[in-house]
Parts: C-alpha cells; sequence; structure tokens
C-alpha cells in the first residue's frame, strides 16, 4: 500500500514537474502530510573522476602501508608535497609591494604573459618581435585547453580533434564538454612499450585537411614515451602537408630532462618550420603551482593582425566563462622568469625535482629486475617524465590498490613523483605479485 502511494507521488512529481509538494501517509494514523521533493531528484550520480578519484579513494584508506602513486603532484623524498624557495622568495617580495587585490584585464597579468611566451619560444624569438603571438593567462594547463576548445568550437566549426590513444583523461571531457567532435590517433605500441610512429602517422596522414591534433609538448602522460627529434620533424612536416592544426599541450616544461629549453624543443620545431600552433602551457608542476591555477592559452600565427584579432576573440570567451584570471600566481611566475637569479634558481630547483624522479626509476626498474628476472622491465628507464605505464591491466591494478594499497589509475600510470627509495620494495613486491597472480 506504501509502496504503491510512493510510486504514485514519483508519477505525478514527474508529470506536474519539479518542486511539487506532494502527500505521503502515514503508517499509525493515515494523516496526511506535505513533503517537498526536490527539483533535482533525478539528477544521476556521476562517477569519481578516474584521476582524481584516486586520491580520494587514498585519503579514505586506513592500511599504513597505502601509497599514492595516482595524481601528478610533485613529492619529496618524505612524500611531502613541496613549495619551491623561489616560490616563497618571490611570494615575500609580492608582499613586500603590498599590492592590491583589482582585477586583472581579461587577458592577465602582462608580465606574466611576456614570460610565459620567452618560456614557450626562448626570449628574443621572431615571432614575438613581429608581434605575431597571441597569449591570454587562463586557468592553468586545464583552463587554456579549455579556452582553446571554446575557440575551435567557434571558429573552427566541424573540425575533428584528434588526441593520442591513450592520453590524459581529461582531454576527452574537455574537448567533449565543448561539443568538439574528437578521435584517437594511434601512440603507444603495448608490445615494444615505445612509439607506435607508424600509427601516428597514418591515423594523421588519414586525419580530414583543417582537422586540429593536440601533441603532448614533452613527457607524454600518461606513456612517458616521445617522438625523437627526428620523429618530430616528420610529424611537423605531415601536419604543414595535411593542412592539419597542432595543438601543444605543455604541462610538463622541465619535467622531461629538467631543462626547459630542451622541453620546449617540439613547439619551437614547429613554429621554425613555419606552421601556426595553438599551446596551452601549466605551471602546476614545473613551479608547483597546482592550485593557485597558473596557465595561458597562446597562438603562435603567421601574420601580426590575425594574431591581435584572435586575441580579442579568445578574451570574449573567457569574459563569459570566467572574465578574469586569478592574480596571486600569476605574480609569482612572472617575478620568478623575468628576474635572472630566480630563474636560475629555479632551474637548480626542477633539476632536483626531475632528478629525484630520474633516481626513484632506476631503483624501481633494479629492484623489479631482481625479482623478476624474466621479464624486461627496461622500458621504465626509458619513459620519461613524472609518470610510469607499467603495462599493468586493470585487474592486476585493482589487486595493487586492493591488496597492496597502492592507488594508481586503472590505466596501469604510476606516477613517480608519489614514490620514495624506502617504499620501492614494497612497490616492486606487489606489482611482482600482480603480475604473477593476477
Ligand atoms: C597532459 C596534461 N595536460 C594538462 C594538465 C593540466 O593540469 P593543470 O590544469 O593543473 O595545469 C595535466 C595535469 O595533470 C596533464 O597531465
Amino acid at each position: 500500500m506504501l509502496f504503491a502511494f510512493t510510486k504514485m507521488q514519483q508519477v505525478i512529481s514527474r508529470r506536474v514537474g519539479a518542486h511539487i509538494c506532494d502527500v505521503g501517509a502515514s503508517r499509525s494514523r493515515l494523516a496526511l502530510q506535505v513533503r517537498c521533493m526536490s527539483r533535482f531528484a533525478d539528477v544521476a550520480q556521476a562517477p569519481p573522476d578516474p584521476i582524481l578519484g584516486v586520491s580520494e579513494a587514498f585519503r579514505a584508506s586506513t592500511s599504513p602501508s597505502k601509497l599514492n602513486l595516482g595524481v601528478g603532484a610533485y613529492r619529496d623524498e618524505d612524500l611531502k608535497p613541496v613549495v619551491l624557495s623561489v616560490v616563497k622568495k618571490a611570494e615575500a617580495k609580492i608582499f613586500s609591494r603590498n599590492e592590491n587585490k583589482e582585477y586583472l584585464s581579461i587577458e592577465g597579468f602582462e608580465p606574466f604573459r611576456k614570460a610565459t611566451v620567452d618560456l614557450l619560444l626562448g626570449a628574443g624569438h621572431p615571432a614575438i618581435k613581429e608581434g605575431r603571438v597571441a597569449v591570454i593567462q587562463s586557468l592553468s594547463g586545464t583552463g587554456s585547453l579549455r579556452v582553446g576548445a571554446a575557440f575551435i568550437a567557434r571558429f573552427l566549426k566541424g573540425a575533428t580533434v584528434y588526441i593520442s590513444n591513450p592520453t590524459w583523461g581529461n582531454h576527452r571531457n574537455i574537448f567533449g564538454d565543448e561539443g568538439v567532435k574528437w578521435e584517437y590517433y594511434r601512440y603507444f605500441d603495448a608490445d615494444t612499450v615505445g612509439l607506435d610512429f607508424k600509427g601516428l602517422m597514418e591515423d594523421l596522414k588519414a586525419a580530414p585537411s583543417g582537422s586540429v591534433v593536440v601533441l603532448h609538448g614533452c613527457a607524454h602522460n600518461p606513456t612517458g614515451v616521445d617522438p625523437t627529434p627526428e620523429q618530430w620533424t616528420a610529424i611537423a612536416d605531415l601536419c604543414k602537408e595535411r593542412n592539419l592544426l597542432p595543438f601543444f599541450d605543455v604541462a610538463y616544461q622541465g619535467f622531461a630532462t629538467g631543462d626547459l629549453d630542451k622541453d620546449a624543443f617540439a613547439p619551437r620545431l614547429f613554429v621554425d618550420r613555419g606552421l601556426e600552433i595553438m599551446v596551452s602551457q601549466s605551471y602546476s608542476k614545473n613551479l608547483g603551482l597546482y592550485g593557485e591555477r597558473v596557465g595561458a592559452l597562446v597562438m603562435v600565427l603567421k601574420d601580426k593582425e590575425p594574431a591581435t584579432r584572435c586575441l580579442s576573440q579568445l578574451k570574449r570567451l573567457a569574459r563569459a566563462l570566467y572574465s578574469n584570471p586569478p592574480t596571486h600566481g600569476a605574480r609569482i611566475a612572472a617575478e620568478v622568469v623575468n628576474d635572472k637569479e630566480l630563474f636560475e634558481e629555479w632551474k637548480g630547483e626542477m633539476r632536483g625535482m626531475a632528478g629525484r624522479i630520474e633516481r626513484v626509476r632506476g631503483e624501481l626498474q633494479r629492484a623489479l629486475e631482481a625479482k623478476y628476472p624474466d621479464k624486461d622491465w627496461s622500458f621504465i628507464t626509458k619513459q620519461i617524465g613524472m609518470f610510469t605505464f607499467t603495462g599493468l591491466t586493470p585487474a592486476q591494478v585493482d589487486n595493487m590498490t586492493n591488496k597492496h594499497s597502492v592507488f594508481m589509475t586503472r590505466d596501469g600510470r604510476i606516477s613517480l613523483a608519489g614514490l620514495n627509495s624506502a617504499k620501492v620494495e614494497y612497490l616492486a613486491n606487489a606489482i611482482v605479485e600482480s603480475v604473477r597472480n593476477c
């Protein structure tokens, strides 16, 4: 009886629409009572984010040996978050100036915009001198990609965006939510645990003229596999021949090799070969400004006038999305990049972060080789950047988490930034047990 009545209430609620007061029965007195149902009662629960959800699960775990290798955020040897010394120094300078909290202009903080383009192309690059670079400060890498996606939706109508398979999980959401059609191009060869260069070239050759190709500027996430300089050159030439627009996602400049210039090789090469490019840049990882949301969308074009007009349109899009970007992180980044002394110190700190990751990478490989010599583990030190793409299957990943409390994404990626020497043995044992038994 009660069940039937409740069912009836739901039907009435749906028919009449939201925010309806309906009538319910009390078991004991059959009295009528008025109860309000939310107009959002039918909204389904969204699944947890495949990357950030890992950190939530890690926090909820009570295991004393738990290890968070999910999120790509740098940790020191004690597995603690790091605020770089240059960031503290820059903040001290900023605070001493007692600056106000007024809005920035829509395109962002001028010294930050200059610093960001210098970092990408190298100070004094002809494109900068010729004024054919449009740059808008945005909400870190993600926000910059989203502004780029909005720009593509509006001005490259119907263009398909090609993203690597696999890629950072959020690329699909960013372009998909903006209503931009996306497809995969082949990238990773599981047999060689390396780049599927042939597949990549075939897929880009087959892409319709005018398509957009998202390329990871360096330290490909999640595979840690980058094209060689020769392969980059061939990709650039193919983009030119096929009229494809390269959209570089530069989230790890400095983290691949520890050297900012070396890590900007690919976008600089494309520009120098006469291609127009879009770039999203992030200071989350290399300056450790994760939560400050500092980044930019850059367009390097052939001529000054279209660059000026594109900037005006980027501003229009940003105005409707978030109006103007945050000040504090931009001031920090500008202070560090534009100050000779701090810039040199930053390079040293970055080498330190990249070096620590490289060290644990080597330690993990050696531990696995000692415990499971029949398998080739050399791919671990061939990969670069923050991650290693282990090749663990989803079932093996579940075992890593459920049995060993090692939290990682289900694609088999582990963030080496969350590993230290003391935990290498534990991780290697968990991997070997999972590979052998699952
Ligand atoms: C490939 C790639 N692009 C973009 C981002 C965006 O990061 P953020 O929005 O923190 O700059 C990330 C972060 O993990 C990433 O791995």
